[in-house]
Order: C-alpha cells, then sequence, then structure tokens
C-alpha cells in the first residue's frame, strides 16, 4: 500500500463523517502491520462533548478487531494538511508509538510526519 493510495482511502472514509454540527468532515485510513487497513470518519453527538474524532474512530476499530501493530494513519479534511487533534495523538501514541503520519489535503497532496514529533515527551506508564 503506498502513500498515496492511504491517503485516497482517508479521502474516501471523509464521506462517511457524520457532522451535522460542525459540517467538518474528517476521514482516516490506517495501515496495519498485517497490511491491512482500516478506516474511520469522525462521528458527532448533540452532546458535543462525546463527539470522537475520525482517527480515534479508526484506531478503536482496528484495536477492537483484535489488530496490534500500526505502520502509517493518513488523515484528510476539507482544509489542507489535515493535522490529528491533542486527544487523537495521545490515544495514537498508546498504540502505535513508531506511527507515521500523513497529513493530507482533499486534492491529494500530504505532509509526512510522525507521531514522536507530534506528541513530544508523551506520557505513558
Ligand atoms: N476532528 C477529527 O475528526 N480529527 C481531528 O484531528 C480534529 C477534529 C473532527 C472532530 C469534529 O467532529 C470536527 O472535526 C470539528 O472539530
Amino acid at each position: 500500500m503506498d502513500d498515496q493510495a492511504l491517503l485516497k482511502l482517508a479521502i474516501e472514509a471523509r464521506k462517511n463523517a457524520y457532522c451535522p454540527y460542525s459540517e467538518f468532515p474528517v476521514g482516516a485510513a490506517l495501515l496495519c502491520a498485517d497490511g491491512t487497513v482500516v478506516t474511520g470518519a469522525n462521528v458527532e453527538n448533540a452532546s458535543y462533548g462525546l463527539c470522537l474524532c475520525a482517527e480515534r474512530v479508526a484506531m478503536f476499530k482496528a484495536v477492537s478487531e483484535g489488530k496490534h501493530g500500526f505502520l502509517k494513519l493518513a488523515v484528510a479534511c476539507n482544509a489542507d494538511y489535515c493535522r490529528p487533534c491533542g486527544a487523537c495523538r495521545q490515544v495514537l501514541f498508546e498504540h502505535a508509538p513508531d506511527l507515521e503520519i500523513l497529513m493530507g489535503s482533499p486534492e491529494g497532496s500530504f505532509k509526512r510526519t510522525t507521531i514522536r514529533d507530534l506528541l513530544p515527551e508523551a506520557f505513558s506508564f
């Protein structure tokens, strides 16, 4: 799975976002060590604090399906170079401290980074 293909899956996953409150769809595609890809989209709620970001949906789906070992996550929104929020960074670090991240634009360009760069001095046990 090359980077462009992974980002394309994140751009596609964005279409499944449930975001009637923010109207800000986000999609994520997580490349697992077994070669499979698990996607996610943000899912909002009328009780705003319950909204879940696309990145966490993808990671929680993957972990709950018994996957472990994660290589790369692509994320895309309607703006350029979608950046994972702080809460997602902490969740991603927990399961994938060596994760590569592609912060995508809707047109398919991206900036490459890592979870360690996005979350320096991360908390963990
Ligand atoms: N959102 C994500 O899905 N990922 C992020 O990293 C940042 C924000 C979602 C949450 C909410 O549904 C909408 O974008 C606006 O904040």
